[in-house]
């Protein structure tokens, strides 16, 4: 690591202050405004949305544990598709809204106009209503990164019905699980989605899915390669059929602020996944607030977040947040290093990208692939840069600074999560100064507080390290856990009370700036992916073969963060490379490709305390390769497993 560059402070050119739409002063100002008077600062941005019925009510919200209810602009009405299109129809109807790069560069872009939108977004909603979709009824996404998934959003948010989107690299148990778990009406999917270069086949997913859900469920079936189906009558609908057919017009429902835009499953502590719920209203001016300032948006700029729509980044900076402000925003189907490691920088010269906004796993993966495959492009157009999902770490940081921003672009370190809807610390460009790695200063209306893990109470003062809260409410807060409302309660609000518990661990250093230092749970993160350990160990266990298993994570050079599973066989079965190759494909089975473990180490016993709890700690250290800081191992039931898993610890690789 560069030492010098770790410890650097890089301020602001002159050129992004000029331009920015806050400057330090300004984000003092409005900081300051946000906690004085949070009804005043939220009301008034909440103006950023047009409403059916104005709201009379800013925020309503209860934190205290048994009642904690989350409500803001709760007396308006809206549409929030009107909101991404219709009402950008008047003065925007020929600017491009989406530009959609597909997987393949010999493959024509496609522009698509915000009336172009309008009108596939409607036709797409009255195909649903066509299919029996009402108000409230859910509806679960499995597409690839293609225009019709966005179509397919805006469609729902149109008619009211509530999405819930499953990332197209799960598999079908886990694509089942979800559609189960909300009760979906209807899955859209599409025939294969191409993805570097290679093709998954999302429909064949869909039916094996299908077989484990209600009979009822139909599906909605997107042609994307013209690949071959199997097609069940009466219970799949072509989409690209229907849409020929289908009205050009469909009124947009009238939506109460507080009614559900979506639904989001995301990897907690324990087994189950939940089902993250997000409301319309203080949603989306969240997320439109965030976009333009975060990335310092202007009319005109080419914006473009790569990552999927079906993480939440998706949802709020590539559809809703960019849409709201009537942007260009660019939609990409394939990967980093597909054709080859130049396709980032190809695209970004190619459509004049302005703000671009990446994972540091994708800049780790590319940083090792030479700079000529940047320095060939032409990147004059990038104004800001953007990173999400995990902690950068300095020698990345600097890559992206230098080789792909050339010194003058600001570099957003973005930290939120699912739960969050949109940002809460970043710098802003313009306004703050950046450190490699930092999250540096909480947005308006966020108030980080660092808590001792032990008491609870809150640390004051600089220089200091502890548990992650944030006192009181935003509008772009998830409201409950779909079904599970004591879930919600149990897993944010329990723990430290009076505050929501973000799971992260955070320092605050001597200037009052922000660090991330990584989950205090059990989640682990996998290239940017959250990932519950609880749920790699019980698609283990679900084997025969199995008879328990302890997963935890361990630093990966690409991934941040790398699967490493300690598993304990039945005793009719005898450890061996074939076994071993088969775990893993289960895995990636039960769950998909992003749960593959990196290293499965037999254990013929794993370190349990007297009452049978397993010590993570100790597994972690081992996975870690830090033997010298063990801890203290007495209290265990049987010490002598510890020797024995160091001895054998797995080759990582
Ligand atoms: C967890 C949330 C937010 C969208 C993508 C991930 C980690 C996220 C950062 C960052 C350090 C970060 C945290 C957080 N994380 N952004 N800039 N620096 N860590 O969403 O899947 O809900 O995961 O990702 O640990 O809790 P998610």
């Amino acid at each position: 690591m560069n030492a010098l560059h770790a410890d650097a402070v890089y301020p602001p050119s002159d050129e992004t202050v000029a331009r920015a739409h806050v400057t330090a002063a300004k984000y003092q100002e409005m900081y300051d405004a946000s906690l004085t008077d949070p009804e005043g600062f939220w009301g008034e941005q909440g103006k950023r949305i047009d409403w059916i019925k104005p709201f009379t009510q800013v925020k309503d919200v209860n934190y205290d544990f048994g009642n904690v209810s989350i409500n803001w602009y709760s007396d308006g009405t809206l549409n929030v598709s009107a909101n991404c299109i219709d009402r950008h129809l008047e003065n925007r109807c020929d600017q491009t809204a989406i530009i959609w790069e597909p997987d393949s560069p010999e493959e024509p872009a496609q522009h698509i106009t915000y009336k172009e939108l309008h009108r596939r977004t409607c036709r797409m909603a009255n195909i649903l209503v066509s299919m029996g979709v009402r108000k409230g009824d859910r509806v679960v996404i499995y597409l690839p990164m293609i225009p019709e998934a966005a179509y397919a959003m805006l469609a729902c948010a149109r008619i009211g019905a509530i999405h819930s989107i499953v990332f197209a690299g799960f598999s079908p148990d886990a694509l089942a699980a979800r559609v189960n778990g909300c009760d979906a009406k209807v899955v859209i999917t599409a025939d294969e989605a191409p993805r570097g270069g290679r093709k998954t086949a999302l429909k064949s997913n869909a039916d094996a899915a299908l077989l484990h859900t209600k009979d009822s469920v139909k599906c909605l079936v997107v042609k994307r390669t013209g690949g071959q189906t199997t097609w069940v009558d009466g219970r799949d609908f072509d989409y690209n059929e229907m849409a020929l057919e289908a009205d050009d017009y469909c009124a947009p429902a009238e939506m109460n602020a507080e009614d559900p835009l979506f639904i989001l499953y995301t990897s907690g502590s324990t087994g189950q996944p939940k089902g993250v719920v997000h409301t319309s209203g203080g949603y989306l001016a969240y997320a439109a607030m965030t976009h333009e300032i975060t990335f310092d948006y202007h009319d005109g700029d080419i914006y473009w977040c790569t990552a999927d729509v079906g993480w939440v980044t998706g949802h709020s900076y590539i559809v809703y947040g960019p849409l709201a402000n009537g942007a260009t925003t660019l939609m990409f189907e394939g990967v980093p290093t597909y054709p080859d490691a130049s396709r980032f920088w190809q695209v970004c010269q190619k459509h004049k990208v302005n703000q671009f906004y990446t994972a540091p796993t994708a800049l780790r993966a590319l940083m090792g692939q030479g700079n000529e495959w940047v320095e060939k492009c032409d990147l004059s157009d990038l104004k800001v840069l953007g990173t999400v999902g995990e902690p950068i770490n300095p020698e990345a940081w600097n890559w992206y600074n230098e080789v792909v921003g050339k010194g003058k672009c600001p570099i957003v370190d973005t930290w939120w999560q699912t739960e969050t809807g949109g940002h809460l610390m970043t710098p802003l460009p313009g306004a703050h100064a950046m450190k490699p790695g930092a999250a540096m200063k909480p947005f308006f209306g966020i108030q980080p507080v660092v808590l001792d893990p032990t008491s609870g109470g809150e640390i004051e003062g600089n220089g200091v390290e502890g548990v992650l809260c944030i006192k009181d409410s935003w509008p772009g807060q998830m409201r409950t856990v779909w079904g599970d409302h004591e879930r919600f309660e149990k897993t944010y609000f329990s723990d430290y009370k009076g505050y929501y518990f973000t799971g992260d661990g955070c320092r605050r250093d001597e200037d009052g700036d922000y660090w991330i230092t990584g989950r205090v749970d059990d989640v682990i993160n996998v290239s940017g992916h959250r990932m519950g350990t609880a749920e790699v160990e019980s698609a283990l266990v679900a084997h025969t073969a199995v008879a328990e298993a302890a997963v935890v994570g361990y630093p990966h050079e690409i991934k941040g963060q790398g699967i490493y599973c300690y598993v304990t066989l039945m005793n009719d079965r005898d450890p061996s490379d074939e076994l071993l190759k088969e775990l893993r494909t289960w895995v990636r089975t039960e769950i998909g490709p992003i749960a593959s473990p990196d290293v499965i180490q037999w254990a013929p016993g794993l370190p349990k305390t007297r009452s049978g709890k397993i010590m993570r700690r100790i597994l972690r250290k081992i996975a870690e390769n830090d033997f010298g800081s063990l801890g203290d191992t007495s209290t265990l039931a049987d010490p002598s497993v510890v020797d024995d898993l160091i001895a054998n610890r797995a080759n990582k690789g």
